[in-house]
């Protein structure tokens, strides 16, 4: 997708006027008379949202003027300037005045122009922003083009976006930043010894398979991304119902989002060892596909009882963990579309993470801030430890008492790290259920953005 942010054009552009209801007295007393009539006459007020756009004597746009909420405000959405995106005609505008955070505003003025435009064309007119002095437009548009890749991928529906078509979408992204790539498919998995990928995968006519993406110097630090590639879960022959399956191309929202966080670190040429590791498989229904209580050895050799086979993501980030952390690597990362508890704990826009790590949750907590890539620390809890107990195995996938689901899905995944220096675990949604400025409805690119701010911190 094109950048938005246009880096001539700054005195043809359309001015656009961010006020409050306290800002807005004078800002209108600073209008011409005809303007502040019209203002007056549309009952504009400057309330969060409100948009008038302020003809001149030709017709013409003469200006903008967008709401947004007081200084004093309990909670101000920096995102959004983005519901401009969806409001204005096609143009070229900048900013008037400086809104309450000038590089979120137009960060999300681009990630509010996202339109999925695989099936049919966009019906957003085409808004542009001229940059106010000071914002690195390349450090933006990177940004923009990361999410815009997540959600690409995320909105793809299955049948395009399969355990081929993601690794496809891996390779593209690996060529063009030189980076080398590997993938282990199919029975190569047992092999290679992925046996819960392989189990994950195997009653899909989709190959299940092991995508690799390794880039960087080296001798710098190593960071290593892994991701829950699942590309449709119907949740296997625990089947889920047609509501809970319903959005479940977007169980591949974790892989998306590495991809996304991989393409801004490599772009941005930051001073690490990148690996990317995605487990990509179809959690199908089939005579060869996975049962409940089957028991697997795992690669780490933990043996792992099947207490429910919708239970998967955790599975196929189990090897791939395992197989990140033989390496020691200084920073290890996870993400993905894990629980339905992750959603109902802190609702569709508020993931959890989990670490043990004191100093890079801070860094986290604040970093996600700091991008309004909103992340919420959760704990590893070790007294429910215990409830991944199996009588037949080392662990069960699925504890059965339905209590605190994505922390015990935590604690599941945290058996397989031993070695790396830190480990950090993102229980993602990777959608967003309803439209708000900046965030369309549909894919989601969540964590990646805050996570780059903190890689670049460390390794810029
Ligand atoms: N992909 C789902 C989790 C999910 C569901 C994320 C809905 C976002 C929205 C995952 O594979 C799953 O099915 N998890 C189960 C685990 C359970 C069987 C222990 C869940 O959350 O119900
Ligand atoms: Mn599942
Ligand atoms: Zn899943």
């Amino acid at each position: 997708m094109p950048s938005i942010f246009d880096t001539a054009a700054a005195s043809s552009a359309i001015p656009i006027t961010f006020a409050t209801t306290s800002t807005w007295p004078a800002i209108r007393d600073g209008l011409s008379d005809e303007a502040r009539r019209f203002a007056t006459a549309n009952g504009f007020a400057a309330k969060p949202g409100a948009c008038l756009i302020l003809p001149a004597p030709d017709g013409q746009i003469a200006q903008v003027l967008f709401g947004l909420e007081d200084e004093t405000a309990k909670h101000k959405d920096l995102f959004r300037p983005g519901a401009l995106a969806g409001v204005l005609p096609a143009g070229t505008y900048r900013f008037a005045n400086t809104p309450h955070d000038a590089r979120l505003a137009a960060l999300a003025l681009a990630l509010g122009s996202y339109r999925f435009t695989r099936y049919r064309k966009a019906d957003a007119p085409d808004v542009r922003l001229a940059l106010p002095d000071g914002l690195d437009a390349a450090e933006l548009a990177r940004v923009a083009d990361a999410a815009t890749l997540a959600r690409d991928l995320v909105n793809t529906p299955s049948n395009d976006m399969g355990p081929v078509e993601l690794a496809l979408a891996a390779q593209q992204l690996a060529e063009r930043h030189g980076a080398r790539f590997r993938c282990v498919v199919g029975d190569e998995l047992v092999q290679q010894n992925f046996p819960l990928i392989h189990a994950v995968g195997m009653a899909s006519t989709r190959a299940p398979r092991l995508i690799e993406l390794l880039w960087g110097d080296p001798t710098h630090p190593k960071v290593t991304l892994v991701g829950k590639g699942v590309c449709f879960d119907s949740g296997g022959l625990d089947l889920k119902t047609s509501s809970g399956m319903l959005l479940m191309k977007k169980d591949m929202g974790g892989a998306a989002n590495v991809l996304a966080l991989a393409q801004m670190v490599m772009d941005a040429k930051l001073k690490v060892r990148l690996r990317v590791l995605i487990p990509a498989v179809e959690n199908a229904v089939s005579g060869c596909a996975f049962r409940p209580l089957d028991v697997f050895a795992s690669r780490k050799g933990i043996t792992v009882e099947i207490g429910n086979t919708d239970a998967e993501g955790r599975l196929i980030l189990a090897d791939a963990l395992a197989y990140a952390d033989e390496e020691t690597p200084d920073l290890l990362i996870d993400m993905g579309t894990l629980t339905g508890a992750a959603r109902v704990a802190l609702g569709p826009e508020l993931p959890p993470f989990y670490t043990q790590d004191e100093a890079l949750a801070a860094d986290v907590a604040r970093c996600a801030a700091a991008e309004n890539d909103p992340l919420w620390r959760m704990p590893l809890w070790a007294p429910y430890d215990s409830w991944l107990d199996s009588k037949v195995a080392t662990i069960n996938n699925a504890p059965s008492n339905g209590f605190a689901g994505s922390i015990t899905c935590a604690l599941f995944l945290q058996r397989f790290v031993a070695q790396a220096k830190s480990w950090l675990h993102l229980d993602i949604y990777a959608w967003t259920p309803s439209s708000k400025p900046g965030r369309p409805e549909g894919g989601e690119c969540q964590g990646a953005r805050a996570l780059y701010k903190l890689l670049s911190e460390r390794y810029g």
